[in-house]
Order: C-alpha cells, then structure tokens, then sequence
C-alpha cells in the first residue's frame, strides 16, 4: 500500500491499493474519499497536473480517474470551475455512525426523562463573554499540554471559593482535581479502589445504572443500600466495604435529602472502617423550599470526596467535572488521571473559571432555579389530587407514586402520545430489597421551554 498526501488547500490522505493499477487505485481511493464525506461535496480537486506532481504519476493518470469518476457521477467538471466533488455525493450516514451520535436518547415528541437540564437555557451570551476575556487573558503554556495533572489552577481557584460558598465544602484548589465530568472522576476513583485491592462498593438501592457500571467495569462489586424516606440507610453500611457512592443533597432519583442522622452514620462507618464516601453533589444548586442544605463533605473533608459537575448547572455536553479529594487521596488519583490522559479542554476550564468569577455561574443558576422552581410547581399543580409527588424540595425531577396496578397502562398512554417516562423500578439495583412501588421519576427540567406546556398536558392525560 503506498500512501500519498496531496495539497489543495486543505490535505487529503489517499491510500492507493498496490497492485492494482495506479489509475484504478486512484480511483478507488478517491470514490472512497467522496462516499465516505472525507471529500465533501463541493470540494474542489487540484488540477490533473499539480495532483500528478503530488502523487508522482503521470497527468494523464489523474485526467482519466478524473473522467472516469465524472462519467460515475461523483466529480463534476466545469470549464472556468475546474473539478469538484458532486452534490449527489453527500454522503449516508451509516447505521452504526447514527448510533454513535445518539448512544442513549432516541429523539420523542415529549420527553419527560430525568438527567437532562433545559439546554435551551444554556447562557450562551454569558459564557461567550466569558470565553472571549479567558482566550484573550490565556498564557501561552495555556496552549500546550496541561503541566498539571489536576487541570487549570484558574479554575480550581474559582471553584474553590464557589464550592465554600454555596456548598460548605472545605474547599483547597491544591486538593481539586478536574475532570470530564462526574462519570470520568468516578471512573478514576474506582481505578484507584481496584489498585488498593478494594473489592465491594455500597451504592444506593435506586441510583444511575451507567455510575454502576462504571464501577463494575473497574472490578468492583457494588452493594445495594435501601433508601427510604430518610435517605440511604447508612447505618446498614457493611464492615467490608470499601467505599459508598452516596447524593446526599437530593438522592438520585427518589429526591429524598440525607438526613443528619444519617450521614453521621455514614461519616462513622467511614471512621471505624477506613472507607471512603463518594459525595455525588450532581444538582446541589437547585434547592427551592429550604435552606440549601450543604455537602457531606464538611463534615470529614478526610473520609469524603466530593464530586462536582457542570451537567446540571450548565450543560452535560460540556463534560466538565471536579473532585475535592483528601490529600491521602491525591498522588493516587493523580497517578490514574495521568494514565487516562482525558479530561476537557484548557480553553473550556478558563471560560469556566473566568464565568464563575465574574458571578455570571451564580446568575445563571438563579434564573435556571427560578424557572425550573416554576415547572416543579406546575407539574405539582397538575398531578394534585391524582398521584402523590415527592421528592419536590430539589433538582429537576419529582416522583410521582402512582395507584396500585396502573404502572403499565400509563406507561402505554405515554407511548401512544409519544411521551418518554421512566419508571423509579428502572433505577433499581438488580440486588436491592426494594418495596414493590409503581412510580414515575418525572425530569422536569428537561424539555425546552415552548416543549414543556406540551409534555405536562402529555403527562396529565396519560396519568389514571
Ligand atoms: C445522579 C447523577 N450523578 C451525576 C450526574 C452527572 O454526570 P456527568 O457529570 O458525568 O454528566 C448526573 C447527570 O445526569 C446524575 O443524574
């Protein structure tokens, strides 16, 4: 196989088969170049010399695969406009390609599922202000390969100070790590559980089935904790585990708070048996009725690491996340970044750092809560007096418990509306001793704004 790079304009790599002929491989590697959009419609080829010069073969050569792909109808040849790819070119998304865009969503006329914020809310305007001073402060090094394994020291400062502030975390820019969002961080820390020959992790009994199997792939076991209306039963916390995934704040997806007499148990547990808690604060911001109620993490910033992410103030697309783990912690998760080598980008940490000081994060979140605040008390308004809702006092998402044998005829008046719901059973750990409870986990932040009126009156006519 001989290999060639041609310039015009921009490079092509052609991979012209051996063997087969010169005209033919090219050819091929030029059909190859247009069917797979390598070549995008439009594209203008270089002329039969300049290319023949390129690839060192004759200029006839060139003219001929020319014509014969023009006569195939994949180039077009027009005096004045010279050689171009065609328009009917465009190329077909395979099957596959579509499925790697869209790995877990498939698109619905209402969606009503928890995980998403409003993405129409993003702060476009905000965040690109924020970007133009943070490209135009950058140093030079900000450019090259990251010095520091734990990410921009801008914005581990910035969020220093925010996590203090707004979440009573005890917060040190040495001890915060930066990641590609929550799903990376607990990915690195389950490594560095493996490599301390951790072999069970306590989860809650209802929790994110992709976070399970993060820990799974990594070697782990995970425990199913009961939750019931005061939070993970921390006293249950086994001697042999390791660690405990925990959303104290808001439990995923029951809604529930930890309560204090619980998360002391869960800080003893930690205590008496040297494990560690993960503290999942992944939609601490948006709390409505009480007083926010602050990290775990404070109360033994040596047992916790608290782990923060972007995905619901801001975007998931972002894949921006933080760890704040104890400095017995750092040199290992560090030595497991460092290896991984992924992480979000320089330029993203220090428009996030420069958002966050300039108070455009604390704006932003306080309009997000104000509209999501007014979903919740639309959704609760019309659900009231058919089902029961919990779990309102935070987030972005509500259970509602509906009556005894009407789980699956609702979930087929949603289908026939087009309406995407989720069950709390789906959040089940296969293992959990969970009580039979036919419920919906209702993402009301989800839909964009002209969506949301639409899915609600969707939701309402499918509920009994
Ligand atoms: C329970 C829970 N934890 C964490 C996250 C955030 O994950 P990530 O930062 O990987 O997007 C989510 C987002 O949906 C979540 O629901």
């Amino acid at each position: 196989m001989t290999q060639s790079w041609a310039t015009f304009g921009a490079d092509l790599h052609l991979d012209l088969a051996a063997g087969r002929g010169l005209r033919a491989g090219l050819v091929e590697a030029l059909r190859e170049a247009a069917r797979s959009g390598r070549l995008a419609p439009g594209t203008r080829l270089p002329s039969s010399r300049s290319f023949a010069v390129d690839l060192g073969i004759a200029r006839n050569t060139v003219a001929e695969a020319y014509a014969e792909l023009v006569a195939e109808g994949w180039l077009t040849a027009r005096q004045g406009s010279g050689t171009r790819v065609a328009e009917r070119a465009r190329p077909r998304r395979s099957a596959a390609a579509a499925r790697v865009r869209h790995p877990a969503r498939r698109g619905f006329t209402y969606d009503l599922r928890a995980g998403a914020p409003d993405l129409g809310g993003f702060p476009r305007a905000a965040w690109l202000a924020a970007a133009r001073r943070a490209l135009t402060d950058a140093p030079n090094e900000a450019f090259g390969y990251a010095a520091d394994a734990r990410g921009r020291v801008e914005l581990r400062e910035a969020l220093a100070g925010y996590l203090a502030r707004a979440r009573g975390v005890y917060a040190d820019p040495e001890r915060i790590v930066l990641c590609a969002g929550f799903a990376h961080a607990l990915t690195l820390l389950a490594g560095v559980l493996r490599a301390r020959r951790v072999r069970d992790v306590a989860v809650e009994g209802y929790g994110l089935d992709v976070h399970r199997e993060l820990l799974t792939r990594a070697g782990l076991r995970t425990r199913p904790l009961t939750v019931d209306a005061a939070g993970a039963r921390t006293p249950d916390l086994p001697g042999e585990v390791g660690a405990v995934l925990l959303t104290p704040a808001h439990q995923f997806p029951t809604g529930v708070a930890l309560t204090p007499a619980r998360r002391a148990a869960a800080v003893d547990w930690a205590r008496t048996t040297g494990g560690l808690i993960l503290e999942d604060d992944y939609d601490g911001e948006f709390r409505y009725d009480r007083q926010p109620v602050g990290a775990l993490q404070g109360l033994d910033p040596d047992r916790v690491v608290y782990l923060g992410t972007a995905s619901k103030s801001l975007a998931p697309g972002l894949r921006m996340g933080w760890m704040v783990v104890s400095p017995g912690l750092l040199e290992e998760v560090l030595a497991a970044k460092g290896r991984t080598d992924w992480t979000s980008s320089a330029l993203d940490q220090l428009t996030l750092a420069e958002f966050i000081r300039c108070g455009a994060y604390d704006r932003h979140v306080r309009g997000m809560r104000l509209r999501y605040r007014r979903r919740r008390d639309e959704l609760v308004a019309a659900v009231s007096g058919r089902v029961a809702v919990s779990g309102i006092a935070a987030g972005l998402h509500a259970v509602l418990d509906l009556p005894a044998g009407t789980q699956a005829s609702v979930l087929r008046a949603a289908a026939w509306q087009d309406l995407a719901l989720e069950t709390l059973s789906r959040y089940a750990h296969p293992e959990a001793a969970l009580p039979d409870r036919e419920a919906l986990v209702v993402g009301y932040g989800t839909p964009s704004t002209s969506a949301w009126s639409p899915a609600l009156t969707a939701l309402t006519a499918a509920l009994p």
